[in-house]
């Protein structure tokens, strides 16, 4: 299997010592779609610069598709379309003119350039605009045309942070449906963003960055499942022993536990189920201070993760 991405211990500290990376380990497989998530400040727009080598970092690795890219970004990132803030274009421009000079840059072929300009337009849903002026167009539409820049010279990996990032409704629809569409096309998908429906939506898994640092990385596949699924919040007023714990595993219905600060009963069923776990948890004679039944949602696991924040 290949890694698409991976960085190994990646730290930055920026001058004035800013800690904008602690050890960051990521991995993200070919043809997976990541969804790159955390507050502002939480260091993801620093992550995607170290790996399109605008910055350097302060200590680690940063391997694209297995290989490490020390002293080979340049041959690497061939590999890579990215989009990064708000392309600035010159307004009398047209779709046309800019992806047959990205063309260029690339050496490509100019058939191939035709060809592929043909492809990404229509892709993006610009076909109709390609000799209209940049200029004349929504910020929504800028945004596509910059995936469509990215797209020409058909890049295995897409780097894109926070894409959707000032657009209107309509514009963050379209945007979030095209990526959608580019994963399936086969492109694996490298997305910042502080938006959790975003991740919902687009993503296969996530990774939960704060302060530079990885506090949680999920398939949402596994986690969809689980969303049929419930599970229960319970407290205790003491940290239990392994066999206390144990025995919560042991509980009637319940699938299987999770522990953090609180510790999570996964169970199937109904209200009824909810009842006969809370009898037997009683009867275990554990001293509990809190039960609360909910539904796993990406929401549950943000605030478990972020808890901290929401609490200062
Ligand atoms: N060029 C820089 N110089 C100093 N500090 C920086 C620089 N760029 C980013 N930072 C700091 O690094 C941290 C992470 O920033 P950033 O990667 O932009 O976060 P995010 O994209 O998750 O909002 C922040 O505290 C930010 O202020
Ligand atoms: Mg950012």
């Amino acid at each position: 299997m290949t890694y698409a991405v991976e960085t190994i211990g990646l730290s930055k500290t920026f001058p004035g010592g800013v800690e904008a990376l602690k050890n960051l380990d990521i991995q993200v497989k070919e043809g997976e779609s990541l969804g790159f998530l955390g507050p502002n400040g939480a260091g993801k727009t620093t992550t995607i610069q170290i790996l399109l080598n605008l910055i350097k970092p302060s200590k680690g690795v940063v391997k694209l598709f297995d290989q490490n890219t020390l002293g080979r970004e340049r041959e690497l990132l061939k590999n890579v379309g990215a989009l990064v803030g708000m392309p600035g274009y010159y307004k009398s421009l047209t779709p046309d003119d800019i992806l047959s000079y990205v063309g260029r840059v690339f050496r490509m072929n100019k058939s191939v350039v035709r060809k592929r300009s043909n492809e990404v337009l229509d892709l993006v849903g610009l076909k109709d605009a390609r000799r209209r002026k940049v200029g004349t167009f929504s910020t929504g539409m800028k945004r596509r045309m910059g995936i469509a820049q990215i797209l020409v010279h058909d890049p295995d990996l897409i780097i894109l942070d926070e894409p959707t990032n000032g657009l209107d409704p309509k514009g963050v629809r379209e945007v979030r449906d095209l990526i959608k569409e580019i994963n399936k096309e086969g492109k694996t998908i490298f997305m910042t963003t502080h938006n959790l429906n975003e991740v919902d939506e687009i993503s296969s898994r996530v990774i939960f960055l704060n302060h530079g640092e990885k506090i949680g990385d999920r398939d949402l596949g596994e986690l969809r499942k689980q969303l049929g699924s419930k599970s229960i919040e319970v407290k205790f007023l003491r940290d239990l022993t392994d066999k206390e714990t144990e025995r919560l595993a042991e509980i009637n219905h319940v699938k299987d536990i999770e522990v953090t600060d609180s510790i999570y009963l996964r169970y199937e069923g109904n209200g009824e189920t909810t009842y006969e776990i809370l009898r037997d948890l009683v009867q275990l004679g554990l001293p509990i201070n809190h039960y609360r039944p909910m539904t796993l949602a990406l929401e549950d696991i943000y605030l478990m993760l972020y808890k901290e924040e929401v609490t200062k």
